[in-house]
């Protein structure tokens, strides 16, 4: 095992912060990585595994030993003339994968395309754009139960896939994904009825949507409104949508009449939290190096800040303002060490 001491964390997350970790090794193999663990638990050492750092957000030096999850390999596991299984390595870019599919017009995961991180980040927080949620599509996932000791696959409805949510968001750090098992369509059943994609095939004036061309027009829709984590330091939406009361609604309702609000149940509403963030004023701001994006107010950005405090403190001040002027208590969706 390769271990390296005392490095910079600069270069593994997406929001590029000074912060260091103690020990840190990349793994190429499940052996490689059950060997890590082993180091990590007989050295008394947390550990912590990192897929491209793409949600995460470091504020202090990580105690402990980051593993670099470098499995790899796509895999077809069945096909049949409607559909194709494939297992791929939790290592694996998202965005190289989806293009993968989209090129063999394996139908799925096309409204997915560009989102940042890799495979094997995809179920822990069940990522979604446009009308679809990776967890629609995934058969299974393999992962190493830290707990048992033991290898296990997990099944679709045991991953608990609901809004941004999964067992693996749930039990932080028992479940090491390895793998995962997606089944995809030759029949795909298109998700066109999102507003934006539907106004980019019509202005392309394409009548009969392929794979290839909502990809596309997904693509061009995240290229022309989210920041490029590669160019400037940030983590797609900081926040997610709340859930909030029917009895809250209808009063938010009746003081702010443009809220944005999708129902869920007969007693639940999802808001926007882009809608809420921008209606206090914060859309565009920058202060201490770190801004709320100019285009999408769920975004913040790091324009240089070197401390991750620096953006969390960012954070806290955007849900407290949140939290007076709507009563609404907004949650991050990226995750804090
Ligand atoms: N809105 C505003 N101001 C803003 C941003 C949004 O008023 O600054 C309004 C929009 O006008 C729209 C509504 O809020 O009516 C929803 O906005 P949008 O369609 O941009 O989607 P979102 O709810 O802000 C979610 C996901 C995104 C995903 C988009 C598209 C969450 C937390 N975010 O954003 O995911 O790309 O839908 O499906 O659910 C990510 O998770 O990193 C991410 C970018």
């Amino acid at each position: 095992m390769k271990l390296q001491k005392n490095i910079s964390l600069q270069p593994y997350h997406s929001f590029a912060c000074e912060e260091s970790a103690t020990f840190y090794t990349a793994v190429q193999t499940k052996e490689a990585l059950i060997e890590a663990i082993a180091w990590a638990k007989s050295n008394l050492q947390s550990y912590l595994v990192l897929g491209s750092g793409s949600n995460i957000l470091f504020t202090k030096q990580y105690n402990g030993l980051v593993i670099k999850m470098e499995i790899t390999g796509i895999q077809k596991l069945q096909e049949s003339p409607s559909e194709v299984l494939l297992q791929v390595g939790a290592g694996e870019n998202w965005t190289h994968f989806v293009s993968y599919c989209v090129q063999k017009s394996w139908g799925g995961l096309e409204n997915l395309s560009l989102i940042p991180g890799t495979v094997g980040a995809a179920p822990i927080q069940n990522i979604g754009a446009y009308g679809v949620e990776v967890g629609e599509h995934i058969l299974s996932v393999d992962a190493y139960d830290t707990v048992q000791s033991e290898w296990v696959t997990i099944s679709q409805l045991d991953c608990g896939f609901s809004y941004r949510e999964s067992i693996f968001k749930k039990e932080v750090n028992r479940f090491i994904i390895c793998s995962v098992q997606f089944k995809l369509s030759k029949q795909p059943l298109l998700r066109t009825d999102y507003g934006a994609i539907k106004a980019v095939l019509h202005d392309r004036g394409i009548r009969n949507p392929s794979v290839e061309s909502i990809a596309n027009a997904v693509i061009f829709i995240r290229s022309s409104k989210l920041p490029d984590p590669k160019k400037l330091g940030n983590a797609g939406s900081f926040f997610k949508n709340p859930m909030i009361t029917k009895t809250l609604y209808d009063q938010l309702i009746l003081q702010f009449p443009s809220l944005i609000a999708y129902p869920i149940n007969d007693n639940t509403y999802k808001i926007a939290a882009g809608w809420l963030i921008e209606a206090c004023g914060w859309k565009g701001v920058t202060k201490d190096q770190v801004g709320c994006y100019k285009d999408q107010a769920l975004i913040i950005v790091n324009y240089g800040a070197t401390k991750g405090k620096t953006i969390f403190d960012f954070s806290e001040a955007i849900i407290q303002s949140v939290k007076v002027k709507f009563g609404v208590m907004l949650e991050r969706e990226v995750s804090i060490l």
